[in-house]
């Protein structure tokens, strides 16, 4: 088959050979059921951001969600990484092909939470085949989400690979080779998928959700049937939820500083900048161009666009 470096191409994406095992086994073995919440993402696309407010919102009434000083709080999310609460099918569950027992992890609560990379025509079918079951897929602009990725893979290239200059890295990005892309299928899977069924997909922007983020918690509040009462909204749940979320108030917890979520990295390189347009810092204008002219051509009739961002 096709290999670029590490990543081989598999059920027409990108990806890592060990990821492979996982993938297989939750394509076999995963059961979905009624309520299923399922948070997709291609890496570094805000995943760490939406994990932690589908967390919030579903729970809400199970914890303060209030950053209150006076009171006392024991959100799990001021103790627990968001890659902690809602696993990912391929990293966590299903790691090394095994086959967890979700009843015990989940302790039979509804709705499960949980989240993928997988790009939608490789999620399980009980997935696929399911009316009731939700999908949150985020995505981002790509100029900023491979600054993203790249920054994130310098810290985590195996010193046993010869080192990836930023253009190579670029030219990469810009053929479609990058973990779990091309990107522009990933986007246009769950695109399609959210225009045919918009009540079992949601397809969001981490631009439009950094330019109004209360707007969002609602949207997704009311997409995953747990919509704010007046009586929440009176009491500024929805904005305290937002600022449990919030990049600033995450980066800064002890947890994240120093935990370790998933096994080939640290939590602290899950919180860089958390902004829009830092590849104007990066990128050339030319690179900018040409990755643009790139997904143009391939969101091309579709009705997505990223141009009101780049
Ligand atoms: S991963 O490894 O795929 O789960 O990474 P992911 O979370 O998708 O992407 C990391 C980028 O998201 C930024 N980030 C956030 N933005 C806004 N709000 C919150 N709470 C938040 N948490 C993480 C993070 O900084 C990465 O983006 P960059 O541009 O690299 O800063």
């Amino acid at each position: 088959g096709w290999r670029t470096s590490h990543l081989y191409l598999f059920q027409n994406f990108w990806c890592q050979p060990k990821e492979i095992q996982a993938i297989i086994s939750l394509q076999k073995h995963f059961q979905a059921q009624e309520n299923d919440l399922l948070v997709a993402t291609i890496p570094k696309s805000g995943t760490t951001w939406l994990k932690a407010l589908a967390f919030a919102i579903v729970k809400r009434t199970h914890f303060n969600t209030s950053l209150s000083k006076t009171s006392h709080n024991d959100h799990p999310l001021l103790s627990s990484n968001p890659h902690d609460l809602v696993p990912f099918l391929e990293y966590k569950l299903y790691a090394n092909g095994r086959i967890p027992d979700l009843s015990t992890l989940f302790h039979d609560q509804e709705p499960r939470l949980l989240a993928t990379h997988l790009p939608f025509p490789s999620l399980p079918s009980s997935i696929n085949s399911s009316d009731t079951c939700r999908v949150i897929y985020l995505c981002r602009n790509p100029l900023d989400n491979f600054i993203s990725v790249w920054h994130f893979l310098k810290g985590m290239r195996p010193k046993t690979l010869p080192s990836l200059s930023f253009e190579d890295g670029f030219e990469m990005y810009c053929r479609g080779v990058v973990g779990f892309g091309p990107y522009w299928d990933h986007m246009l899977g769950y695109w399609q998928a959210s225009l045919e069924q918009p009540q079992k997909v949601l397809f969001l922007k981490y631009e439009d959700m950094k330019e109004d983020i209360s707007v969002h918690v609602k949207r997704i509040a009311d997409f995953v049937g747990f919509p704010f009462s007046l009586e929440e909204e009176k009491n500024g749940v929805v904005e305290e939820i937002v600022r449990l979320c919030s990049f600033e108030n995450l980066k800064e917890l002890e947890v994240n500083k120093s935990g370790k979520s998933i096994a080939c990295f640290e939590n602290k390189s899950l919180f860089r900048k958390g902004e829009v347009g830092d590849w104007k810092n990066h990128l050339t204008p030319s690179m900018a161009e040409r990755l643009n002219k790139v997904m143009e051509d391939k969101l091309a009739g579709s009705g997505l666009s990223f141009k009101k961002y780049v």
